[in-house]
């Protein structure tokens, strides 16, 4: 098993990272000081595949658990199944000592994390992702947050998980546009501080890319946790070296605030997003032409969604302003001077934002 330590003084915690780990979750929970009490938060689809085996792993250790599905999908993130869950720990006699798990993808670990940072002014959580960008990136590093209707993780609190438990076994029964989702993320690595992982991904046959074998991928996503962890314990609260992770997401978020949530995963908005921002770093000659080429290849190869229709440049601007990375109305963006090499703080105007949006409804239409 690798451990890979996420350090933050007293709130310190590992993740750990094997195949088939899923199946020792209660055993791996006892070694950690957590009450007997367990409410394991999932969605309906997680449910239907893993929820038993996640009840039967806790009971065995002797633990009180208890499963409550939410509906998959970003709509779960609001404050209304917050209320709900709250409601469902209150009636169940859910106390401070007890622990919640997110069984899921990146919305329901968001959710769970919210509540489990709110509930009884915070009690104990466990990250345990299924899916690629959840095991890569959201699951790590303490941010939980909701979404409101004027915008995209508006709400939310820092609160670190106990452990993370990674089981890439998880994945096999991930839809593509999950794994485009993920391997976004990885991506995203890449372009922000690791040129060679870039050259590894670049270098993987076509299609390879949404099926690593099992072995390169427990490697990409072992790498993967050690950077963010590093920077997690760096700048937990983003004051500094952490606002990198959010290449892409600025117009990403917008994008997926635009289309109301529903129409790109997370990932694909991001990959969108990074894409808009690589052509922003080459227009604002930060970016060689090279490089350039060669990320525009790479995210081309995705096969991103194409449907930017509604995607007006107005609407898309309105999102960004009110982001959480804007101040004072002017939208900051991460820009890339490499691959491997990011700026943060990078002012952009609302004329080279159209240009950058008139790039990507382009490239969605095929030209
Ligand atoms: N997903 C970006 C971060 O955790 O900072």
């Amino acid at each position: 098993m690798k451990i890979i330590p996420v350090e933050l003084g007293r709130r310190s915690y590992a993740i750990y990272l094997k195949s088939g780990l899923f199946g020792e979750l209660g055993r791996l929970y006892r070694r950690h000081e957590l009450g007997e009490q367990v409410a394991v938060i999932t969605d309906r689809t997680v449910h239907k595949l893993y929820g038993a085996q996640a009840l039967r792993s806790l009971k065995a250790a002797g633990l009180r658990a208890q499963l409550i599905p939410v509906p998959a999908g970003e709509s779960s993130k609001s404050l209304a199944w917050a209320d709900r869950l709250y409601e469902r720990l209150i009636r169940t006699g859910v106390d401070r000592e007890a622990t919640i798990i997110a069984l899921g993808g990146g919305v329901v670990g968001d959710l769970a994390g919210f509540v489990a940072a709110s509930y009884l002014r915070g009690i104990a959580f466990v990250q345990l992702p299924t899916t690629l960008v959840g095991q890569v990136d959201s699951a790590i590093g303490g941010k939980t947050g909701l979404n409101h209707r004027l915008g995209k993780n508006l709400i939310g609190a820092y609160h670190q998980p106990r452990f993370v438990l990674i089981d890439p076994e998880f994945l096999t029964s991930l839809p593509p546009g999950e794994w485009r989702s993920g391997w976004a993320e990885v991506l995203k690595y890449a372009l922000i501080q690791d040129a060679e992982l870039f050259a590894q991904l670049e270098a993987l046959p076509p299609g390879k890319v949404l099926s690593a074998d099992a072995e390169l991928l427990t490697g990409i996503i072992a790498h993967c946790c050690r950077i963010k962890a590093s920077i997690v314990s760096e700048d937990e609260r983003e004051a500094g070296r952490r606002e990198l992770l959010n290449f892409g997401h600025t117009i990403g978020h917008a994008l997926e605030a635009v289309t109301g949530y529903r129409r790109f995963r997370h990932g694909e908005a991001v990959a969108w997003g990074m894409l808009a921002a690589a052509w922003l770093s080459r227009e604002q000659g930060l970016l060689a032409q090279e490089p350039w080429g060669r990320i525009e290849r790479l995210l081309s190869s995705f096969e991103l969604p194409r449907d930017l229709s509604g995607c007006e440049d107005e609407a898309l601007t309105a999102a960004m302003r009110r982001d959480k990375k804007s101040r004072g109305g002017q939208i900051r963006l991460v820009l890339l001077s490499d691959i491997g090499q990011a700026i943060r703080g990078q002012a952009a105007g609302d004329a080279e934002l159209r240009r950058a949006f008139g790039y990507l409804r382009s490239r969605a239409a095929g030209s």
